[in-house]
This record gives C-alpha cells, sequence and structure tokens, in this order.
C-alpha cells in the first residue's frame, strides 16, 4: 500500500483516538464515584497513548507531527455534559474507533499491522466497562431510560460521522450498529438506522 493512504489512514485513526480520549477526560468531573473517575481517567490516558502510537508511525511516513495536522479539528468536536450523556458518547465514539481499526486489518499493511494490534490490546477492556456504566445508568430509572435514548440518538451521528468515507462506509456502519446492539437492547434502545 502506498505510504500516502497510509498517512490517510493514520490521520484518520489518531483523530478518533484523540476525541476518544477528549470524551473519557470530559467524563472524569461528571462521574459520580472515585472509581468512576479512575476508570475514566485510565481509559482517557490509554487512548492518548493509542494517538501516540499512532502519531510515531506517521511521522516515520509522512516527517510531520500528527496533533499538528488533526489537534485542533479534534477539539471541535462537542463535549458531553451530564455523567449519563458520558457514558453515552464516550461507548459510542469508542466503539466506532475500535470497529474502524478492525477494518484495517483487511488493508494488510505490515505497518498498519503492527498499530492496530497494539492498540486493540485495551478495546475490550473500554468496551466491557463502558457497557456496564452505559447499562447501569441507563436503566435506573424510566426518565434515565428516555434522556438516554436521546443522548444515543445524537451520539450515534456523531460516532457514525467519524468512519471513514469510501465504498465500504455502508458495510463499517453496519458494523458499527451491530457491535453497540446488545449494549443498547439491554437498555431498552435500537441502535438508530438499524434493520
Ligand atoms: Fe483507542
Ligand atoms: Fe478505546
Amino acid at each position: 500500500m502506498s505510504s500516502e493512504r497510509v498517512a490517510r489512514i493514520l490521520e484518520s485513526q489518531g483523530f478518533r483516538e484523540l476525541v476518544s480520549a477528549h470524551l473519557f477526560a470530559a467524563g472524569v468531573p461528571l462521574a459520580p464515584t472515585i472509581d468512576d473517575k479512575h476508570m475514566l481517567a485510565d481509559h482517557a490516558r490509554e487512548e492518548l497513548s493509542h494517538f501516540e502510537v499512532i502519531s510515531r508511525l506517521y511521522e516515520q511516513v509522512t516527517g510531520k507531527a500528527l496533533y499538528d495536522v488533526i489537534g485542533a479539528r479534534a477539539s471541535e468536536v462537542p463535549s458531553p455534559r451530564s455523567w449519563l450523556e458520558a457514558a453515552v458518547a464516550a461507548y459510542l465514539v469508542d466503539r466506532a474507533a475500535a470497529v474502524q481499526l478492525r477494518e484495517y486489518q483487511r488493508v494488510g499493511d505490515p505497518r498498519l499491522d503492527r498499530v492496530i494490534d497494539v492498540v486493540l490490546e485495551h478495546e475490550h477492556e473500554h468496551m466491557a466497562a463502558a457497557e456496564t456504566a452505559l447499562i447501569d445508568q441507563a436503566r435506573a430509572t424510566p426518565a434515565t431510560a428516555k434522556l438516554a435514548e436521546e443522548h444515543v440518538a445524537r451520539w450515534f451521528a456523531i460516532a457514525r460521522g467519524l468512519l471513514d468515507e469510501g465504498p465500504d462506509t455502508a458495510r463499517v456502519a453496519q458494523s458499527f450498529a451491530t457491535s453497540v446492539r446488545v449494549a443498547l437492547s439491554a437498555c431498552g434502545i435500537a441502535p438508530p438506522g438499524s434493520v
């Protein structure tokens, strides 16, 4: 694969890792317990380290610093304003980032494969913890269930918008919807746009 294509992939994935880091970190002041704050802060740090792994390869390939290319745009993604919204936002964006990353395994570029392996190592844990936080909150009362549904509608669209545009977009978007279906169903919510 051309270095040009690898660079585009790294810009796109680096952007998602940085946005995930921001969303987990934005949840720290909103989280109700010290344990939850630790969990979010740990995840934010891991997402930053994913960004750095990607950024190191980007620098080798292009000679440029990835943060200079995508940092400003990553700061424009909205921030959650409640603990419930933080749980929804971080969960959905984290899932979109992981699903898109797994897609890059199909590319078959050894430089990308090394990065993908390192980054995916944390993702199982992120998924399990974020799912638990989301399900616990969303099911707490009928009012939180209703609110969670509204947050999901908004953040599902934002997360979906972070996937790469191209011939495979519909299939990747479907994988994303599938990957969040069980957790959302447990909250009584159907993934928006799913069949
Ligand atoms: Fe990540
Ligand atoms: Fe993650």
